[in-house]
């Protein structure tokens, strides 16, 4: 028996137009979720860019860098004088950096060509064409209190069993130079027993004499802009240096992660303003030296109260 003519016409009609409302409705229902899907969607990405930005800001607070105070505080004191250290210590900083420099007859003092200059008045004395009863016999005019130069001894019995660190920033100078000074500064660190004493320099050659002398000493070679050739100096070139003294202007929040991949610690030097406190705490610097550390535990304190405030919490 043969189907109505008008059933097998209409036939395919029906079950076109059924399959066409079921593929309109699946369009409907898969937009219908798709614009679900967006808000969550968007608020999961403005979460995680919220996030990111704080760890960016805040992540510091998990492992806050040491707050190194350049000479003792030299905002409130003459650099590297007892009082410079002794304002230092008063407002707890976590390191002190002393200049190393060493007097013609080879005695060491805390004491940097530039500050004999402002002593003295003299804008071409060194401190290694002076006999060290010459620089004892120095008054730093400026100060109240102790206004004598320091040796290295006196400063390493004043400051290293209150501080975390303490850094001997060893000046090459005239008439020795390098010869014998990495055997010198050793001794005075050995003497003295100062286990968190850490070496650096800006002369590779007595940071390399150090190394090969002494295999307990941390010691730091120093990044910065060539005065030469303008360009930055090599990141990785000595194997026995832990630290690397880095010219904050150089540091960015990679070139912290390059040094960390290869375990070497970033010191930012010399840090005085605020904005720039800030940008090395955004880049995790382990160390960041100043010679103003009221100002940098101010800023660190104000940055962590507004961090706390807008929710990040820390994790330990
Ligand atoms: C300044 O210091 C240099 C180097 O020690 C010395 O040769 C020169 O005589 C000094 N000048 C004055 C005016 O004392």
């Amino acid at each position: 028996m043969k189907p109505p003519a008008g059933r097998r016409r209409s036939h395919g009609t029906p079950l076109f137009r059924f399959s066409s409302f079921y593929s309109r409705l699946r369009f409907i229902l898969i937009l219908l979720a798709f614009v679900a899907i967006l808000p969550p969607l968007f608020f999961h990405f403005r979460l995680r860019r919220f996030h990111q930005t704080q760890l960016s800001k805040c992540g510091w607070l998990n492992n806050p860098p040491l707050v190194c105070a350049h000479g003792g505080d030299s905002t409130n004191a003459f650099p590297n004088t007892m009082s410079a250290y002794g304002f230092a210590l008063r407002s707890q900083v976590d390191c002190i950096e002393i200049d190393v420099s060493r007097s013609s007859d080879g005695v060491l003092f805390a004491l940097h060509d530039r500050d004999l200059q402002r002593i003295s008045g003299n804008s071409t004395s060194k401190v290694g064409h002076l006999r060290s009863n010459e620089i004892r016999e120095l008054d730093v005019y400026h100060q109240s209190g102790n206004s004598n130069i320091p040796t290295i001894e006196d400063a390493l019995t004043l400051i290293s069993t209150s501080v975390r660190q303490v850094i001997l920033d060893a000046k090459v100078g005239p008439p020795l130079y390098e010869k014998g000074l990495a055997k010198d500064i050793l001794s005075a660190v050995e003497k003295m027993r100062c286990k968190n004493c850490l070496i650096w320099a800006k002369s590779d050659s007595l940071v390399r004499d150090i190394i090969k002398l002494s295999s307990d000493v941390t010691v730091g070679y120093i990044v910065m802009v060539d005065p030469h050739t303008g360009a930055r100096t090599s990141l990785f070139r000595m194997k026995g240096a832990k630290v690397t003294g880095v010219y904050h202007p150089l540091i960015d929040e990679r070139l912290v992660k390059t040094l960390h991949g290869r375990e070497k610690k970033v010191y930012a030097w010399t840090v005085d303003d605020a904005d720039s406190m800030t940008r090395m705490l955004h880049a995790r610097a382990d160390a960041i030296v100043t010679s103003n550390p009221t100002l940098l535990q101010r800023t660190m304190q104000d940055k962590r109260t507004q961090c706390l405030e807008e929710g990040f919490s820390l994790t330990r």
